[in-house]
């Protein structure tokens, strides 16, 4: 095992009064987060001006759940390998410990934006955007419906302050990133075939990470299901509106030529793709998926980047002096210092604010004029739901302790606009 149960008891039990390790598995409230995903960086660091070498760890994180439901770090190995280079350090290590959070927070930061947000949105939506353009014929009922929420992703996927730019310099934001551009990629091609479109499904995802335990503080749960079982809703009540049986489904050669673009090896290649539809059920429910990635869950995880890699010292896209080595290394506040970017890296990363400041559209905005009159009614009535969920949201928000809005429809963008 990377990180021994032994060890994970051990750090438990020193720092956790409020019950023990056995019951706390047993109730959910013990997570781990894993970047293994992050060691093609972590091999192939990269540099940034002129020569400032840029560093990435793998770390393990232990959170556990309080009685208030927020999460607390517990420990952090920065390595998967156990060994007496590797400890695990803990609360109790003063800067050290500030070092081990500051790198688990360059990991996430590189695994949310390369894997998360570019990979898992942005260019899987890519491929959906290509098959919907050459196989769906502009007045068929389903690209009239996926149209409003495809509009300016191509755009913002080529803006080449991302990736290498027209000259075959890497972008001046995706250089900020802790691997060199190869590494980079990689990593973000990695992230594609580890992707698994069936298992992206909201509730099947919630499931796999086991954050269903309700005593968890966690909004985006709780509000996302309301926007996927109304986005469900809504695309079943729409499909039954254009196809009168599953047999309809099954002979539309076009959404049958739609669902191959996307998935097969030799077109869009996203792993777990339906490869036909046989019934409307199907259909609609990979209808509602999309529609949500592309609206509620990009809204969650586009513009959060403003709160969390926006204050730079919060999250770095690199670390900038190389890992604590043992217990014993010094660590200063100078030291701390260090492992941040220079004014001009920082600078860069702080691009995110115009990244995150302005929306085009909002979800649910359809033209109606294109729609027959019983579509009409299903969108008039999705839109009523999400009016529903925009004040259960606010209510919600107002006894919350930390107000969530990125699951309100009243600022969800129709699309991957930005
Ligand atoms: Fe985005």
């Amino acid at each position: 095992q990377k990180l021994p149960e032994s060890e994970i008891q051990r750090v438990f039990a020193k720092y956790v009064d409020e019950t023990d390790y056995a019951t706390a598995i047993t109730q959910k409230r013990v997570y781990i987060l894993d970047y293994a995903d992050l060691e093609i960086l972590q091999r192939n660091p990269g540099q940034i001006d002129g020569g400032r070498k840029q560093y990435v760890t793998t770390p393990i994180v232990v959170l556990f759940l309080q009685a208030d439901g927020i999460l607390r770090p517990i420990a952090i190995q920065l390595y998967q390998d156990v060994g007496p280079d590797n400890p695990i350090y803990t609360p109790n290590d003063g800067n050290l410990w500030l070092a081990a959070k500051t790198f688990a927070q360059v990991a996430d930061g590189n695994h949310h934006i390369l894997i998360t947000h570019a990979t898992r949105i942005h260019y899987v939506m890519e491929a959906i955007i290509m098959a919907s353009r050459r196989q769906l014929y502009k007045s068929h009922p389903l690209c009239v419906l996926l149209n409003p929420h495809l509009r300016h992703t191509l755009n913002v996927n080529h803006q080449h302050i991302f990736l290498r730019d027209r000259k075959g310099r890497p972008g001046r934001y995706g250089e900020l990133f802790a691997g060199d551009y190869d590494a980079t990629t990689q990593c973000m091609a990695n992230g594609m075939t580890s992707f698994d479109f069936g298992a992206s499904a909201f509730p099947n995802d919630i499931a796999s990470r086991e954050v269903d335990n309700p005593d968890l503080f966690y909004p985006y749960r709780d509000d996302g299901m309301l926007l996927w079982n109304a986005i469900q809703h809504f695309t079943t009540e729409y499909i039954d509106v254009c196809y009168q049986s599953d047999g309809d489904v099954a002979e539309d050669c076009e959404i049958q030529a739609w669902a191959h673009d996307i998935g097969a090896q030799d077109r869009g290649r996203i792993p777990g793709f339906p490869a036909r539809f046989a019934s409307r059920q199907e259909l609609a429910e990979t209808i509602g998926h999309v529609i949500f990635l592309c609206t509620a869950f990009h809204s969650c995880i586009h513009f959060n980047q403003y709160k969390y890699p926006g204050f730079v010292p919060n999250m770095p896209h690199s670390a900038y002096a190389p890992p604590p080595v043992g217990k014993g290394a010094e660590m200063d506040a100078d030291g701390l210092l260090k492992l941040q970017p220079a004014f001009r890296a920082a600078y860069s990363q702080t691009w995110t604010y115009f990244q995150t400041n302005f929306t085009v559209n909002r979800i649910g905005q359809y033209p109606l004029r294109q729609f027959d009159p019983a579509a009409r009614d299903v969108i008039e009535r999705f839109r009523k739901q999400l009016q529903e969920i925009e004040g259960r949201i606010d209510q919600r928000n107002s006894s919350r302790p930390v107000p969530y809005d990125r699951m309100n429809p009243r600022i969800i963008p129709n699309g991957v606009t930005v």
